[in-house]
């Protein structure tokens, strides 16, 4: 774990601030943040200098050092004033945590630059997303540096805070997915539950492999069957929102998908640890919401177990019981996310009224062709609950994008001997295949939206945000925004 676990607020003059660097800001028509603009004044002009000469331009995400009053200053760059919102807050916020960490400093202070809500709490997110890094398995001290503590000068400290709890939280979900499969287990998925149900008063249930084996979760016990690493089904609920009806949260948490028979070819296998991004995902959700306790009632679930070959495997052919009843032919074991989290969803539509369910998933190779690491492909059954997803998604610039689930893909996953089958048409529309093979476990007139998360998950450009190979905690932002928490 490595993450600025300490941010605080400041209304003191800035040189009575004890920091190592300190950040204001510049727009892109020259115009400075009052804090710069002071330092400027009081000091003969220094930046207005640096703009003469055609060195700072105020690009966002331009940073520039300068020495003032014998303290290290970054003039930083906020980009177009008008275009300045919370996603550039967010980034530039998280820049500054990326060059305190390139100049190894302990404490920084930085401006803020917006009173606006929406900044506000980006800030706190940037900040500490900025300052994660996965240094757990680096054992020379020179990779070890790690930034401490952030005090931002101005801004609404309550919604400043708001934000340090959900990146902590998007922080929490990436180090369970970018620990590898030796050490995120089903077993670890269900501690982390375990420590968010103690610090938010949640209700836990985990099930071991002979309890939801004995209830009838035939999708997870089959998957389950070939690998010797202990399975858990994890029910975490918080029930604070009075008589409102839950909200549902499904977490895909394979900790390794080696294929099972159907095996994978080696090439990139290792990035199977990531298959466990959904629970990832929503156990980060319940991760801010047992910080910021929202008055909600919401529900998580996590299915989780290896997919490995071996003796006792599952195989292509053989027929499933889900946990609604429903039978289940077996044509890939590759295709294994949906078998588990069939059970999943069966179960939060069978002992729950849901106002609504979310399922999150690394579920298909597909989406990665259809919308690179771009954006996540999703798919509903409930128009009201869709439009409410893209809101969100905008709301916090996580992009998603819609495919269909029309009665002609609906048919391609039913069985000739089964109820369904757990694979479409071949080589066609392979994630509305995954949407429409799940829908069959949502429980009649409950909205649901599905959300493939294999291409967001991890994998995208390295940038301020997130360090090249982390897993990205995607979605928490955008379910946290559906929450209004
Ligand atoms: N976990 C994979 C999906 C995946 C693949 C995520 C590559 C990220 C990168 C999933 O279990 C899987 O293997 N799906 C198959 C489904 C197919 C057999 C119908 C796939 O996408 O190939
Ligand atoms: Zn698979
Ligand atoms: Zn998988």
């Amino acid at each position: 774990m490595s993450y600025i676990s300490e941010v605080s607020c400041s209304d003191n003059d800035w040189l009575d601030i004890n920091a190592d660097l300190f950040a204001v800001g510049i727009f892109k028509d020259k115009s400075f943040t009052p804090l710069a603009k002071k330092i400027d004044s009081n000091n003969d002009g220094i930046f207005s200098k640096a703009v003469g000469i055609g060195d700072v331009k105020g690009e966002a995400g331009n940073v520039h050092t300068f020495y003032v009053s014998g303290k290290r200053v970054l003039l930083v760059g906020l980009g177009k004033k008008e275009k300045f919102d919370s996603n550039e807050t967010r980034m530039i916020a998280a820049t500054i945590s990326r060059t305190a960490i390139r100049k190894k400093v302990n404490r920084f202070a930085l401006e803020c630059f917006s009173d606006e809500k929406s900044n506000c709490q980006a800030m706190g997110e940037g900040i500490i997303l900025g300052s994660y890094q996965f240094l757990d398995y680096k054992t020379k001290d020179k990779d070890n540096f790690s930034l401490k503590s952030a005090i931002v000068m101005g801004g609404n400290e309550s919604i400043i805070s708001t934000g340090v709890s959900i990146g902590t939280a998007i922080c929490f979900a990436r180090d369970l997915a970018n620990h590898p499969g030796n050490k995120t287990t089903p077993t670890r998925l269900a501690e982390a539950a375990r420590e968010i149900a103690e610090e938010g008063e949640m209700k836990l249930s985990v099930f071991d492999r002979e309890e939801f084996t004995s209830m009838g979760m035939g999708g997870l016990a089959g998957v389950a069957q070939g690998s010797d690493e202990p399975p858990k089904f994890i029910v975490l609920e918080y029930m604070n929102g009075g008589e409102a009806k839950p909200k549902i949260l499904v977490g895909k948490g394979l900790t390794f998908d080696a294929g099972g028979i159907s095996i994978k070819p080696a090439a990139s296998m290792d990035e199977m640890k990531f298959d466990m991004c959904g629970a990832a995902t929503v156990l980060g959700i319940f991760k801010a919401i047992a910080s910021l306790k929202p008055k909600i009632n919401a529900v998580c679930i996590v299915p989780s177990t290896e997919n490995l070959l071996g003796g006792k495997a599952y195989k292509p052919g053989d027929i499933l019981k889900a946990y609604n009843g429903k039978t289940i032919e077996v044509l890939n074991t590759d295709a294994e996310g949906r078998l588990i989290l069939a059970d999943g969803l069966s179960y939060a539509s069978k002992h729950y009224d849901p106002e609504y369910i979310l399922d999150f998933a690394t579920l298909t190779g597909a989406v990665l062709i259809a919308l690179g690491h771009i954006a996540t492909g999703i798919m509903g059954t409930n128009e009201e609950l869709i439009e409410m997803v893209k809101k969100s998604s905008k709301n916090v610039n996580e992009k998603v994008w819609e495919f269909p689930l029309w009665p002609e893909f609906c048919k391609q996953v039913q069985s000739e001997i089964a109820d369904v089958k757990n694979i479409g048409a071949a080589r066609q529309a392979g994630t509305i295949a995954g949407g429409a093979f799940l829908k069959e476990f949502v429980g009649e007139n409950i909205p649901w939206v599905h959300f493939d998360i294999a291409g967001t998950a991890w994998g995208g450009k390295a940038n301020s945000m997130n360090p090249k190979g982390s897993a990205t905690g995607w979605g928490i932002r955008l379910v946290l925004d559906m929450f209004d928490v």
